[in-house]
């Protein structure tokens, strides 16, 4: 008989998953404990902006017309319980408040809840991203707590997806990481991802301690890398140097690779700025703390990168205070394709500039909803051009392809000055060069 899954936590992570579970031929129940979020799921509609997720939960979800009914929600443990065989947890771990640890109260509550209710054989696996050593302490509480005892068995295996391209990134993953410590676990998550999912990604099977190690050095790296280009910026500054060049010049090594080499106002977002400070916490937990030293002075290069970029909008205003001066910021969001605004380095920019008296305006294409809710005293426009009129100097701090694709002429009609600092690296200055635009960004050349 196939294989019945159940998901509980139905963030960016936990929809994903249950939507591509569904997409793959399995029934699928998915589990949270916020009846909004239940809801709007169980309408088809998506919590937050994701491509194409909306698309794929309609294609599945019991009760809209033409869905394959193979994927419902419920707030009910017993029922996810006596559902499901293979249980992936997909509930958040952000940062404490006033720590680097993460918070593993969601993880725990929801091993807890769910383990009460396991009387038979299942599986239990988790996909969140937690401090190495947690897989271990959770076996033990389900072996507690559980009914069915020894027959209900945990595994470990994280997810590497991005947010924009959740969906993509699910479907066809670049590796599946599984941690286990039995031959029935192992077999039972290669069957959940039998092919396609798993067609020509490596599997890689480790213990448990590996596997969620896996994910923390992954995003690790992925740190180390923005902050190391970002590091390489400041000395092209300091140089006159081009740090755009240098990065397409080191990227051609293979051994180096293209990706992650932007250099800008640096990482944000749910994941990679809590995850190395939950890695460096941990780490001291374990007397390891030496080995990540360095994890400090990336996330202090990162959060530099945002205090550089404010420096660079007074230096164009002329140096002095931003009092009466007119700023229009370009993105909200930490990324492009993406709502998200969780630890926004454009947002932390804003706000910044805003609290020493700069008259802010900001405009993302979706992330306007959630930038209110956090930072409800900027200012915000509908529109790129809304935002820049009358600005004094304009900042481009998120990439998004509709700011790649503004027509600086018509920008610069209603701009009150033509200067455009990219946070990004991502705009041609050339094109707005030609427009007669003053074009800065970080780690380049100013003409
Ligand atoms: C990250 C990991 O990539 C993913 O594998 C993991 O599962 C979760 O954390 P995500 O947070 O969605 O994913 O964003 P990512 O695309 O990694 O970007 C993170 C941040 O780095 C963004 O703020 C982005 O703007 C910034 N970034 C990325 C740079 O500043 N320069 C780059 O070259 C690349």
């Amino acid at each position: 008989m196939a294989l019945k899954i159940t998901v509980i936590g139905t963030g960016y992570l936990g929809a994903t998953h249950a939507a591509a579970m569904a997409e793959l031929g399995f029934e699928v129940l998915g589990l949270d404990v916020v009846p909004e979020k239940i809801e709007m799921l169980g309408r088809g509609q998506v919590p937050m902006f994701e491509p194409g997720l909306e698309e794929l939960l309609r294609k599945h979800v019991a009760g809209i017309e033409g869905s394959t009914g193979r994927l419902r929600f419920t707030m009910d443990w017993a029922e996810v319980a006596e559902f499901g065989d293979v249980h992936f947890v997909c509930v958040n771990t952000p940062q404490k408040h006033g720590e680097y640890a993460c918070d593993m109260s969601y993880v725990d509550s929801a091993v807890e809840s769910l383990a009460k209710h396991l009387r038979g054989p299942n599986l239990v696996v988790g996909k969140s991203t937690v401090p190495v050593g947690s897989a271990d302490r959770l076996a033990a509480r389900i072996l507690e707590l559980a009914p069915g005892g020894g027959e209900v068995e945990l595994a470990w295996n994280p997810e590497f997806l991005r947010e924009g391209f959740a969906v993509d990134d699910t479907l066809h993953p670049d590796r599946i990481v599984v941690g286990v410590r039995s031959e029935r676990a192992e077999e039972l998550l290669r069957e959940v991802y039998a092919t396609p999912i798993a067609d020509g990604s490596p599997f890689v099977v480790t213990d448990f301690p590996t596997a969620e190690l896996v994910k923390t050095s992954a995003n690790s790296f992925l740190a180390t890398k923005i902050s190391f280009i970002n590091a390489m910026a400041e000395v092209c500054e300091a140089a006159g140097g081009d740090v755009a060049r240098l990065a397409e010049a080191i990227g051609h090594d293979d051994r180096i690779g293209k990706k992650f080499l932007r250099a800008g106002i640096g990482f944000g977002g749910g994941c990679l700025p809590k995850d190395i400070r939950a890695f460096m916490a941990r780490a001291g937990e374990l007397g390891a703390d030496q080995a990540l030293t360095f994890l400090r002075e990336i996330d202090s290069i990162n959060m530099r990168q945002r205090g550089q970029m404010v420096e660079l909008a007074r230096q164009a205003l002329g140096g002095g205070s931003f009092l009466g001066k007119r700023v229009a910021v370009l993105g909200a969001t930490f990324k492009p394709d993406s709502d998200d605004v969780r630890d926004s380095p454009a947002l932390n920019v804003a706000g910044q500039i805003h609290l020493q008296g700069g008259q802010v305006t900001v405009y993302d294409p979706k992330g306007m909803g959630n930038a209110r809710r956090l930072f409800p005293t900027l200012g915000y426009a509908d529109s790129a051009i809304e935002a820049v009129r009358g600005a004094d100097v304009v900042l481009h701090l998120t990439e998004w392809r509709e700011f790649r694709e503004l027509d600086p002429k018509s920008l610069g009609e209603v701009a009150a000055a033509r200067v455009i600092l990219d946070g990004r690296n991502a705009l041609d200055p050339e094109l707005w060069r030609k427009a007669g635009w003053s074009y800065r960004a970080m780690g380049r050349p100013t003409a």
